[in-house]
């Protein structure tokens, strides 16, 4: 049985990340902080759901001290036992990483440092690392290559995020790491996270609750299904060598267009409040895919509208506990 090694697991993309691996037949060692960037009865539902299964293996640790992590993985590994590592677990959201910077890069960055040097010192064949559309910045470009520029992000979230690719880019080139950098744009679908527009304006159409739309409405995200983003993670860690590549969805939709989506949906109109934009917010952001459709096969598969339906069902599915989750 091959093992992998997923940190965030309690998180929105590690839950279906691990949820994927064991389908595929791996152990899955998961690990989390569990910390309260948002509400942590998600994460404990997360939690429970993953741990039905024997093969997943949980222990509550924080990357980003190196005597907890060196003492996890001579606990839990011999060399040559795991096969990849995908470090999903971050401080996440940009607007709250502003007043908290030294949480996002003790996270962000020492947590990276710490798991890739162990990374070399079991052999593990691939780490796979969890990074940003955030890094492009404010790009006026029509989709963002991955070859753009990624120099001058706007947020400490965004530049955490970059100085670990960054540091990446050094154990490469040191140690010839098979080392693979995912830019995801912005992941929604069941079960994700209750700081991120899909997750607030369906709890809000469902409860009649009002919603604060930063700005216009009229910026625009590249929303990405979360089933293409873990089979696009699956995918790339079978490569080798150091690869950049971006997970998206390649079709950009305004928030405006989302909360029409979710409004016809729930058949209700979903009342709102504009609130001034935030400097740490983009104003829109596409992925080009050509490379990642190239090294990888991968093409998003769902669409926006049948996406959202899904995640609607979900919290349909969910309605009773989710009313005593915060969101924010
Ligand atoms: N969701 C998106 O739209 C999106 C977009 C781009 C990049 N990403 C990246 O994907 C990864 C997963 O994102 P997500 O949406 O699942 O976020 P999430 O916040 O739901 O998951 C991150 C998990 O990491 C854990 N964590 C944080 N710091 C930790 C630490 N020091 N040690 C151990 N665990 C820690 C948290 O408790 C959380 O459960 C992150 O690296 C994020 O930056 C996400």
């Amino acid at each position: 049985m091959k093992n992998i090694l997923i940190t965030g697991s309690s998180g929105f993309i590690g839950y279906h990340l691990s949820l994927l691996f064991l389908k595929k037949g791996f152990r899955v060692y998961g690990i989390d902080d569990m910390s309260d960037g948002y509400d942590v009865k998600l994460k404990q539902w997360r939690l429970k759901e993953l741990k039905k299964n024997k093969y997943f293996i949980f222990a509550k640790t924080n990357i980003a001290s190196e005597k907890s992590l060196e003492n996890y993985f001579l606990k839990n590994f011999r060399r040559n036992k795991i096969e990849t590592i995908v470090n999903l677990a971050a401080g996440t959201g940009v607007r709250k990483s502003t007043l908290f910077p030294n949480s996002y890069y003790q996270s962000n960055l020492i947590g990276t440092l710490n798991l890739i040097k162990l990374s070399r010192k079991y052999a593990v064949k691939s780490f796979v690392q969890a990074s940003t559309s955030s890094v492009y910045g404010d790009s006026k470009e029509k989709s963002f290559k991955i070859d753009s520029e990624t120099s001058k992000p706007d947020s400490i979230y965004a530049s955490s995020k970059k100085a670990a690719e960054v540091l990446l880019h050094s154990y490469h080139s040191l140690y010839g790491q098979n080392i693979c950098i995912l830019r995801f744009f912005t992941v929604y679908g069941p079960c994700g996270r209750p700081d991120m527009a899909p997750f607030i304006f369906t709890q809000a159409a469902i409860n009649n609750k009002t919603i604060n739309v930063f700005g216009t409405g009229r910026q625009k995200r590249d929303f990405t299904y979360i089933d293409d983003i873990v089979d696009g993670i699956y995918k790339s860690t079978k490569l080798k060598g150091l690869n950049y590549l971006n997970l998206g969805n390649n079709r950009p939709v305004s928030i405006n267009n989302l909360i029409s989506i979710i409004s016809n949906l729930s058949c209700k109109k979903i009342k709102r409040i504009n609130k001034p934009s935030t400097p740490e917010d983009v104003f829109y952001t596409s992925a080009d895919i050509s490379k990642t459709k190239k090294i990888i096969n991968w093409k998003p598969k769902t669409n926006l509208e049948e996406g959202i339906r899904k995640t609607y069902n979900w919290h349909i599915d969910n309605i009773k506990w989710l009313k005593k989750i915060r969101v924010s």
